[in-house]
């Protein structure tokens, strides 16, 4: 039988790569595709580690639409992500969107999994409008749509791996502590996307008519402060007996990032970011049960607590 060929954007990076590494872990999947993996640099360790593994490595700039082309031309499927942090620009973000979704337009590719987020200003009626990097994926995913490409939009959770050493870590006097601006009771998507976007962009693509057009919510579940800070006493009771919660206030956090050098407008929209979390919901307050039906049950997604444990971040916990 020929493979399909899948080609994967972002492959050397947490999304594009846990595809890869489901796909070609799976015996089912991996017989039915084949997998080209882009990256910009075919001669970095990452891309040489992708080619060992049995991808085909190419190299394409999201930025450059011929180069793309060439990575796209012959594919049956492909995962896109963009990263709105290279660039910090959400014109940019929605320009290389449009490259991937028009090339794919041409040539005649039958799936496309865009990896998108929810439009904020439009959710929150210009409550927060300044959550750029969900709006411009949400507006790529509108062109996808208005193009009319076979398409399934995956739209990743928090991820976890912002938590460690990040909101969680010792405070000056020794303490554990997990810092967030928001209530206790939030219910945060977390989400392990280096371990878990390939479970389900995996069964996206195998399940092809069952889930073209709908919106996958990629989450292993809405969890709260609390639950989070539990899960850390749980897996490090020493570290955890005076661990606590901390609701940071607004203009605080703002000026935490702010000692991290990151610029005002990047301050407020991560701040905004936290806010649409307990104001209005990630996913504007979507229930996960569809989507978590999409990945194959023999494969649970990961949780917070299997997530930490042996984190790095997390060598000095016990
Ligand atoms: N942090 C969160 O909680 C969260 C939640 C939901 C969604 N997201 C979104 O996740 C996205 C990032 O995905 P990720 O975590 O998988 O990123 P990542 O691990 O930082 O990897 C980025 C990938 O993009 C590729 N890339 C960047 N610019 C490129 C270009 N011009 N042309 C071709 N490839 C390019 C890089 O490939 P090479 O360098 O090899 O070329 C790399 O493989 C962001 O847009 C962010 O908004 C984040």
């Amino acid at each position: 039988m020929v493979k399909q060929i899948i080609t994967v954007l972002g492959a050397t990076g947490k999304q594009g790569g846990s595809v890869i590494n489901s796909i070609l872990a799976d015996s089912a999947a991996s017989n039915k595709f084949a997998l080209r993996a882009v990256t910009r640099d075919v001669n970095k360790a990452s891309a040489k580690a992708l080619a060992a593994q049995g991808a085909e490595v190419v190299a394409a700039d999201m930025d450059d639409k011929e180069s793309l082309r060439k990575a796209i031309k012959g594919a049956h499927g492909v995962f896109a992500v963009t990263n709105f942090w290279d660039s910090m620009s959400g014109d940019k973000e929605i320009a290389q969107g449009k490259h991937i979704a028009d090339i794919c337009k041409e040539e005649n590719v039958q799936h496309l999994v865009w990896s998108s987020l929810l439009n904020v200003t439009e959710l929150t009626n210009g409550v927060l409008s300044e959550v750029h990097h969900f709006d411009s994926k949400a507006k790529v995913e509108d062109y996808i749509r208005e193009l009319g490409i076979p398409a399934t939009f995956f739209l990743p959770g928090f991820y976890m791996a912002n938590i460690p050493g990040m909101s969680l870590r010792p405070s000056p006097d020794g303490k554990w502590t997990l810092g967030m601006p928001m209530p206790e009771d939030a219910p945060i998507p977390l989400f392990a996307a280096e371990r878990d976007t390939g479970k389900f962009v995996k069964a996206i693509f195998l399940k092809h008519e069952q889930t073209l057009g709908k919106r996958v919510y990629a989450s292993s579940g809405y969890t709260t402060p609390l639950q989070i800070l539990e899960a850390f006493k749980k897996v490090y009771p020493t570290s955890g007996k005076d661990a606590t919660f901390q609701r940071v206030p607004n203009e605080a956090f703002k000026g935490m990032l702010g000692q991290m050098g990151m610029p005002p407008a990047i301050q407020e929209e991560t701040l905004q970011n936290m806010r649409l979390v307990y104001e209005f919901g990630y996913y504007g307050g979507e229930k996960l049960d569809w989507s978590q039906s999409v990945p194959i049950v023999d494969e649970p997604l990961t949780t917070f607590e299997e997530y930490i444990k042996g984190n790095p971040a997390f060598s000095e916990a016990h």
